[in-house]
């Protein structure tokens, strides 16, 4: 396993939609394996492939809490099927926006058809945080961020002080 580099936003590889994947493989297993390498270790609970430069369909999330043992969950190629009218609304980061958190309010419950680890067709229906999860790692597959979803003063006030942040780092 490896730990891969994030990207940090603003960044023109965030806004790339992400191809589907033809098979889920030993290529793409190894992948999820180090995705969920490099999310444990930021620490974060969601990560989609496009945020360590591989613009395909394939995410990462895990919700348990140490001391539990870890639940990996993954989802090649993920399409939802069914979203409730009923809202919930979530205080969402990012690993592409380190330390940003913002309320964001989406469908409370979600349904989904994906390819899981041996590539069969799977369908997940869900809420709480791992419905607003998913929602928020299928964003990342067509270009969005969670600052998407909230006021441009906001978002541009966050992305303003990232872009400084990555200045300053490079600088060194
Ligand atoms: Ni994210």
């Amino acid at each position: 396993m490896a730990i891969l580099p994030l990207i940090i936003a603003p960044d023109p590889r965030l806004k790339v939609i992400s191809t589907f994947v033809k098979k889920v493989d030993g290529r793409v297993r190894t992948l999820m394996e180090d995705m969920l390498e490099t999310m444990y270790a930021a620490p974060g609970i969601g990560l989609s492939a496009v945020q360590v430069g591989v613009p395909e369909r394939i995410i990462v999330i895990d919700l348990a809490k140490d001391p539990d043992p870890p639940e990996p969950v993954l989802l090649v190629n993920p399409e939802i099927i069914k979203l409730s009218d009923e809202l919930a609304t979530y205080e969402e980061g990012c690993l592409s926006l380190p330390e940003y958190y913002a309320d964001v309010t989406r469908p409370a419950e979600v349904t989904v058809r994906y390819l899981d680890q041996d590539n069969e067709i799977q369908t997940m229906q869900t809420d709480g945080m791992l419905a607003t999860c998913i929602q928020h790692e299928m964003d990342h597959l067509e270009g969005i961020l969670f600052v998407d979803h909230i006021s441009a003063l906001k978002r541009n006030i966050i992305l303003r002080k990232l872009k400084k942040f990555k200045r300053e780092e490079a600088v060194g």
